[in-house]
């Protein structure tokens, strides 16, 4: 009995201490206030634990063992006592646990609700756009995809979704990479980065149609991606749209571009036929003659640097460098500048005195000058006063470095300046385009400054501009200076030489080139052979078998010039070839010597000193080199 007093004891010790307990953890857990939803929980499973622990006491049992314990009257009053303090709080706790499940309830429906219509929301808009949306997985299954994407297709939900995205989009077993094909999930799921490809497909009535691809990440578990969204979007009419206004754009630009030069190309042409006529009148002296070939020759270099501009413009014209000195072209284009300018403008030169001497194609520099000058003298349509100023400069190796220059110690620099009209940034920002003018149609073909820009990169050379509305502009060129001398003028270019009656096969297409060089060479002592493409060049050339030079144009209709001498050198190894091209390109100089072992070029203009010198050039070298050999045998 006194045992089972004990026992009883400390059972009422525990049952106040885990009292005490509960109490202690309600109040600070309510003061903590983050257990949120465990709350409700947490006030019912006590209440429920003062309820039962009310109903456990018996009244009439007065643990007669216990009565040391109680401060205050008898077992049975304290037994009361509990059983209403159990009641009471059980029941307070219940109901505070209700009110707590309360307000959850209602943010929980309200989350629901707004969960739904969000759900809804993305439901809707991806049902109603036109791009076509698909979840793929890592293994390029498609998890969802929204109706766009399924009609266009031509699939049911149900036949889309755990198929490969390959297999429902290009009805192909093989992922696109495999065939070839960038594929824009492949890139989001190696870098966890958006990105887009454009792919062009065929329809099944075989015209083609483009699709603008965009993948973005779109899950991800432990920083892998492991789902990516696809947008597909059919951009084919945006692209014809796009061909049609470039295409217009370019019409516009020819339209432009032909008017500027059109009317320069007449008067040149004007002045070629009028002296030919005369040269043609029958009693046209020799003396009268000369005269007047001398001037079809000043107008045809006139032509001759209009087209090396387009050429410089469309960048596959040549450079014709040498050293040349910056005062002296500016000192030679004087009277030229007080022309352009007119009488309303003032002209001051300020030169250094020391020569700066640059590598340049002298007849390009002469056109960056004019074109400056040009415009200068538009913005300025009151009058002003325009400066050409020569000076060295030093650049900073990072700027030499950044902007392409040819490294140097010292720069040449050149600037004009004006008191016009100036620029605002926004027209300052885009002068350098081709065709970007703000002068009335006719007046100006925006090519001026592109040309300016495309013939300074040429150089290795750097351009820049200031320019203040209502007060003026400048422009700085920068060349890179050169140690070389100028070269005298060389009389030998005006030397003709001859031919002593080898055979020269000449194959090109243009008529009147070919005549003037076939003329040229018979001469001056070559008998020559003529063919206007490169089917008939193969043909000529097997018909005469003492060929000893091929002169070829690089561009022929049927047969190109390289085909074709690889085929005449099939047939003889020996024979020399010389190419005629419009254009020197690096490439064409790459393939003609991977090609052709010892071929020659000659860019044109081909003009005739150039063309009769070249041809004994190499003439000569192969005499020398047959009779080295010929030494040998002996
Ligand atoms: N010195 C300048 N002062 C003010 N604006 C200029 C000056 N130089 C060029 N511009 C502006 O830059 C534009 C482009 O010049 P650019 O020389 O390329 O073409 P353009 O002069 O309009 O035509 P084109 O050279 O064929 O006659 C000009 O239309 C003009 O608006
Ligand atoms: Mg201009």
């Amino acid at each position: 009995m006194k045992e089972t007093g004990q026992f009883e004891v400390y059972v009422e010790v525990l049952r106040a201490v885990i009292i005490a307990v509960i109490f202690l953890f309600l109040l600070w857990s309510d003061r903590k206030n983050d257990l949120k939803s465990w709350d409700g929980w947490r006030y019912i499973l006590n209440g429920f634990f003062f309820l039962t622990f009310a109903t456990t006491i018996d009244i009439t049992d007065n643990y007669p063992s216990l009565s040391k314990f109680y401060i205050i009257g008898p077992t049975v009053l304290e037994a009361i006592l509990e059983k209403i303090v159990g009641y009471l709080l059980g029941s307070i706790l219940l109901a505070l646990g209700f009110f707590k499940f309360v307000p959850l309830i209602a943010d929980y429906r309200r989350e629901a609700e707004a969960r739904r219509k969000a759900e809804e929301f993305s439901k809707n808009i991806l049902s109603s756009v036109d791009e076509g949306f698909i979840i793929i997985d890592e293994n390029y299954r498609i998890l969802s995809a929204n109706r766009a994407f399924l009609e266009s297709a031509g699939v049911e939900f149900t036949e889309a979704v755990g198929k490969k995205c390959y297999a429902v989009s290009h009805h192909s077993e093989k992922p696109c990479y495999e065939s070839g094909e960038e594929c824009a999930v492949m890139h989001t799921f190696q870098t966890g980065k958006p990105h887009n490809v454009l792919h062009k497909h065929i329809s099944s009535d075989g015209s083609p149609y483009y699709v603008e691809i965009k993948s973005y990440p779109f899950s991800r578990e432990n920083g892998r991606v492991k789902s990516v969204i696809e947008v597909l979007n059919d951009v084919t009419e945006k692209r014809q749209l796009e061909e049609q206004l470039a295409h217009s754009q370019k019409l516009e630009a020819v339209g432009q571009l032909a008017g500027g030069i059109a009317h320069d190309f007449n008067n040149i042409v004007t002045a070629i036929m009028g002296y030919a006529k005369l040269i043609k009148k029958k009693n046209a002296s020799i003396e009268e003659a000369k005269k007047y070939a001398e001037q079809i020759l000043l107008v045809a270099e006139k032509a001759n640097s209009l087209t090396k501009s387009l050429l410089i413009f469309s960048r596959k014209g040549t450079l014709e460098v040498m050293p040349i000195s910056v005062n002296d072209i500016i000192l030679g284009m004087s009277e030229l500048f007080r022309v352009v300018v007119g009488r309303k403008i003032e002209l001051e030169t300020d030169l250094l005195d020391e020569d700066i001497m640059i590598m340049a194609d002298k007849g390009q520099i002469e056109q960056i000058l004019l074109n400056l000058i040009s415009n200068a003298k538009d913005a300025m349509p009151k009058g002003g006063k325009i400066k050409i100023k020569t000076a060295f400069a030093k650049l900073g190796e990072t700027f030499i470095k950044v902007h392409n220059l040819e490294p140097a110690e010292r720069y040449a620099l050149i600037t004009v300046s004006d008191e016009g009209e100036g620029m605002d940034d926004e027209t300052k920002a885009r002068i350098f385009e081709p065709f970007f003018t703000t002068k009335p149609v006719g007046k100006g073909t925006g090519l001026g400054l592109s040309m300016v820009y495309g013939i300074v990169k040429q150089h290795k050379g750097y351009i820049k501009v200031e320019s203040k509305k209502g007060i003026g502009s400048k422009f700085y060129i920068y060349f890179p200076e050169t140690n070389e001398m100028p070269i005298g003028m060389d009389d030998s270019t005006d030397k003709f030489f001859s031919g002593n009656g080898e055979k020269i096969l000449l194959a090109e297409d243009d008529n009147h080139i070919r005549r003037l060089m076939e003329n040229c060479l018979t001469d001056y002592g070559y008998k020559v052979v003529v063919a206007s493409n490169g089917n008939e060049a193969v043909k000529v050339f097997c018909e005469n078998d003492d060929i000893e030079l091929a002169v070829i144009d690089y561009i022929m209709p049927e047969k190109d010039g390289l085909e074709a001498s690889k085929e005449i050198k099939k047939i003889n190894p020996n024979v020399k070839i010389l190419f005629l091209s419009g254009f020197s390109d690096n490439n064409i100089e790459r393939e003609i010597n991977d090609e052709i072992k010892n071929a020659e070029l000659l860019t044109k203009p081909i003009l005739p000193e150039r063309l009769l010198n070249k041809v004994r050039e190499i003439l000569s070298k192969e005499k020398e080199l047959t009779s080295l050999d010929s030494d040998k045998l002996h």
